[in-house]
């Protein structure tokens, strides 16, 4: 069994057990958020070398080099020797701007770096609530044409991340965020390519980001955008995005209310049933899929069925955080 030497003790790894799993059994407290290799939360470093590449997917490659690794997600098959980030390094400061109410459960929190972030609209950041709880939220903002970072937070009901976002902080605070992360972004080349995006709630952030940037590059192919919401007041930044359709003839915003009677304007069901409606081939379109696990697997799999490449296919599921004792074994 590969040992995992943590501030100059081993443990044990048993087989198929992570290093998260490893050392959390051991009593030892490591940051995590989702326990399935997207947010980053539980990253360490192993300066010795000898991770798995698993373990390493999605990172930087500045942070590859430098030896950062998914705890998570890495299942040891030799000796290991780690160590938690050096947390100055690895967190920016920034400066609250303004938190303005989106719709009655969203927020948007505009904040100013202390340095510049190289990001893609559409990735994530995480926000630190304290030195061990972050959570992830993504950027809505387009570095093109904004100069503060723009996330969506929805108050989950008993968060204690999103709550305290809802009910404690205010502008002129400062917090401490992280790099950006994730692969659901515009990437430019092909101008003619169909874009469809998909988001239900605050997923609308990183499409909304997405979609802007594209936009502004000057895509030409289809960009269709569907929002969904089981109310009418969840719709938002929807006068925005009508305006855009005026001055982008290429862009379609679809608002779908899936619960209730439909009120002018809005479309009927889910954002899923609104998009196979309205086209059953999706063969070389690019897909975003943002926000409810549930729609986002369901999403991947059926317009993967109607055509879509898997390549082209980038999801970010919201996935909530996993409590060390909630986790799989
Ligand atoms: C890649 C990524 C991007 C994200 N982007 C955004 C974003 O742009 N905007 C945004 O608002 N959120 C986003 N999230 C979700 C966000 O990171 C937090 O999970 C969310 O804000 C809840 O955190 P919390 O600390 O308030 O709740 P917690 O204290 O972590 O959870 C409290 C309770 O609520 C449950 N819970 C947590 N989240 C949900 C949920 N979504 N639905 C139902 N129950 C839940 C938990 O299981 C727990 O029982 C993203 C998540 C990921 C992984
Ligand atoms: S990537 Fe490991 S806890 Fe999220």
């Amino acid at each position: 069994m590969p040992r995992i030497t943590y501030e100059g003790t081993a443990y044990e790894c048993g087989a198929g057990e992570t290093v998260l799993d490893c050392l959390t059994a051991w009593g030892i407290d490591i940051p995590s958020s989702c326990r399935s290799g997207v947010c980053q939360s539980c990253l360490m470093r192993a300066p010795g070398g000898g991770v798995p590449q698993a373990a390493q997917a999605g990172l930087k490659p500045t942070l590859v080099a430098q030896g950062y690794f998914k705890a998570c997600s890495c299942t040891p098959t030799e000796d290991l020797s780690v160590a938690l980030p050096d947390a100055a390094g690895l967190r920016l400061a920034a400066e609250v701007v303004s938190i303005e109410p989106l719709n009655p459960d969203i927020v948007a929190v505009r904040l100013r770096p202390a340095r510049p972030l190289d990001y893609r609209a559409g990735q994530f950041i995480r926000l630190f609530r304290d030195a061990q709880q972050s959570r992830c939220y993504s950027l809505a903002s387009v570095p093109q044409l904004e100069d503060v970072l723009e996330i969506h937070v929805r108050q989950v009901p008993g968060g204690q991340v999103s709550s305290w976002v809802h009910q404690e902080l205010r502008a002129g605070d400062s917090v401490q965020i992280a790099d950006s992360a994730g692969q659901c972004f515009y990437v430019p080349g092909q101008p003619e390519q169909p874009l469809l995006l998909l988001g239900t709630g605050s997923g609308l952030a990183p499409l909304y980001g997405i979609v802007r940037d594209a936009l502004h590059q000057g895509h030409r192919g289809p960009v269709w955008l569907y929002h969904g919401s089981p109310t009418p007041a969840g719709f938002y930044r929807a006068a925005e995005l009508r305006a855009l359709t005026q001055t982008h003839p290429n862009f379609r915003y679809v608002p779908c209310l899936s619960e209730g009677d439909t009120p002018a304007g809005l479309r009927r069901g889910t954002v899923l049933e609104a998009a196979l409606a309205d086209q059953t081939d999706f063969t070389s379109w690019r897909v975003f899929l943002c926000g409810h696990p549930d729609m986002v697997s369901q999403g991947k799999l059926q317009i993967f069925l109607a055509g879509a490449a898997s390549a082209e296919i980038h999801a970010d599921p919201f996935l909530p955080s996993v409590s060390p004792a909630a986790a799989p074994a």
